[in-house]
């Protein structure tokens, strides 16, 4: 089943367009709930794979899958659900207490991701049942 628990973490931004093609604007303190320090993007990926696996302490995150698509699983330990981001202007905005599954990547699939901290592999949750004690109950 695709989004309806978590529709409200997802932005439309607006495609601008024109006869010579799109442009769709992202703005820091605008389109975006937290202020961004870090952007990294995931590319390539198999369609087979799926990957993240983690929630975080601190992290927010906004995902655009700015080429391409690929679906997003999420728990926040009182609901699941899975997202399609099949569109350059969607924006899914994950907390920190939403771990994350991205799979179904198609092989055109750009996701763009910005984040509200830097690198930090202490700020990451990677085990499912501390994930639960942390965030669960
Ligand atoms: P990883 O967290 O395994 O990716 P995913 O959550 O999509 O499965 O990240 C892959 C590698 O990249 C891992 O060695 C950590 C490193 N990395 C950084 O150095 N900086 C970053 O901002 C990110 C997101 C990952």
């Amino acid at each position: 089943m695709e989004s309806e628990a978590l529709e409200s973490s997802i932005i439309e931004s607006t495609m601008l367009g024109d006869e010579r093609g799109h442009l769709t604007v992202i703005e820091a303190e605008n389109t975006i709930p937290f202020d961004i320090k870090r952007v990294f993007y995931i590319y390539g990926t198999l369609s087979n794979i799926r990957r993240g696996y983690h929630a975080h302490y601190k992290t927010r995150q906004a995902l655009i899958s700015v080429s391409g698509s690929c679906k997003v699983y999420l728990d926040n330990t009182k609901r699941k659900t899975d997202i399609l981001l099949d569109s350059p202007t969607k924006v899914l905005i994950l907390e920190p207490n939403d771990w994350h599954e991205m799979y179904d990547f198609s092989s055109d699939c750009v996701l763009l991701v910005l984040a509200s901290h830097l690198y930090d592999s202490a700020d990451y949750i990677r085990d499912y049942d501390k994930f639960i004690e942390v965030y669960g109950g």
